[in-house]
């Protein structure tokens, strides 16, 4: 998998290719907005979406500015919140395997619902799960 990974980093690498084939601010802005949209709905992430605060606004906004950073575009987050260390902005909650295993689960299905390449959607995939590894602070 990290093989691919690299192969992957190689291909997309060029200046905001990633960004761009993520659709942009808005392509990002859906695909985090589904990604809420699905921790609604499913049952695996029942426990993860009651860590959240119940308006998910700005939840929605938050990840979509962060991805837009993340995905080699403009870093909309820090422009309006400051910087953000990913590992220390979850501490105060109890991530363990199943958490991670569920926020990666609604981010394969929100995904799997953009106009996204096969690859693409891979790629990205695998890309948040180095993060995700590092936020999981329990077994
Ligand atoms: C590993 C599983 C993860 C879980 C269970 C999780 C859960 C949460 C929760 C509950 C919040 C809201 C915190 C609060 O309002 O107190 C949050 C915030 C946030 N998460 Fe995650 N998250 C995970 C992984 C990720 C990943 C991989 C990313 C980015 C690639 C991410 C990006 C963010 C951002 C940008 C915020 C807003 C931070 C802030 O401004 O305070 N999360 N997450």
């Amino acid at each position: 998998m990290s093989n691919k990974l690299e192969e992957l980093h190689e291909h997309y690498r060029e200046g905001d290719t990633q960004f761009e084939l993520a659709g942009g601010i808005e392509g990002i802005t859906k695909l985090a907005n589904d990604f809420y949209d699905v921790m609604g709905k499913r049952q695996e992430s029942r426990k993860i979406l009651h860590m959240h605060p119940t308006d998910l606004t700005e939840s929605r906004e938050k990840l979509a500015r962060f991805l837009c950073g993340y995905m080699n575009g403009p870093e909309l987050y820090e422009e309006k919140y400051g910087p953000l260390a990913l590992g220390p902005a979850h501490s105060h909650l109890a991530i363990g395997n199943t958490e991670k295993e569920a926020w990666l689960l609604c981010m394969k299905d929100a995904l799997s619902m953009q106009p996204y390449s096969q690859e693409f959607k891979d790629f990205m995939y695998m890309r948040l799960c180095v993060p995700a590894g590092r936020i999981q602070n329990r077994p």
